[in-house]
């Protein structure tokens, strides 16, 4: 059994669950990170995507993964783009302010698994809406999902989080507050 840890790197606690609960169903764990150029709208976001690959293969590595790697662009897309539709769905929620986004995240993991052939996949439930529509894709390869992992105050880790400035981190956790609010 070989299980894929997709991941678009600058890696924290969020990604080393997912890479440890890869390794209770298997000792073949594959961390896959690459920056999917298909899944940002806009050319800036895509130029300051956090990357930091040796501290990456650092947690990878603690964290349980047994291959850490790092494709290039032509490794993922060697010709024409066959581009995958994330459908109706792919335009509610999230994928209203992120046109084409989800396209982008069914063509790079479904690009993915074709060259990896894993047999489980393991995706955070933080990513919920990527999380349904990769599901749905999925014929072959076994989905396993993980808890979201937050910070002390409450924030969902994300590589992103490094680019909030104090207030807006402040912001954030109103998201986390209403979450706990609501379930209580
Ligand atoms: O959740 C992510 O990091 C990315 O969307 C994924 C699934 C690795 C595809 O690029």
């Amino acid at each position: 059994m070989t299980v894929l840890v997709p991941t678009m790197g600058s890696l924290h606690r969020g990604h080393q669950a997912l890479i440890k609960r890869a390794r209770t169903v298997s000792k073949e764990v594959i961390v896959s990170i690459f920056v999917n150029p298909l899944q940002f709208e806009n050319k800036e976001d895509l130029e300051k995507y956090p990357r930091s690959p040796q501290l990456d293969i650092k947690l990878a590595t603690l964290a349980g993964a047994t291959e850490v790697w790092f494709p290039e662009y032509e490794d993922i897309y060697p010709g024409e783009i066959t581009t995958l539709s994330a459908g109706p769905i792919g335009s509610l929620y999230e994928g209203a302010s992120r046109p084409a986004h989800f396209d982008g995240v069914l063509t790079v993991v479904n690009r993915l698994f074709e060259i990896v052939k894993p047999t489980h996949a393991v995706f955070g439930e933080k990513d919920f809406q990527q999380l349904f529509l990769i599901k749905g894709i999925s014929k072959k390869v076994e989905i396993i999902s993980v808890p979201t992992v937050r910070s002390g105050s409450g924030l969902a880790l994300s590589s992103r989080n490094i680019r909030l400035s104090e207030i807006e981190q402040e912001s954030a956790l109103i998201i986390s507050k209403a979450l706990t609010a609501a379930s209580v």
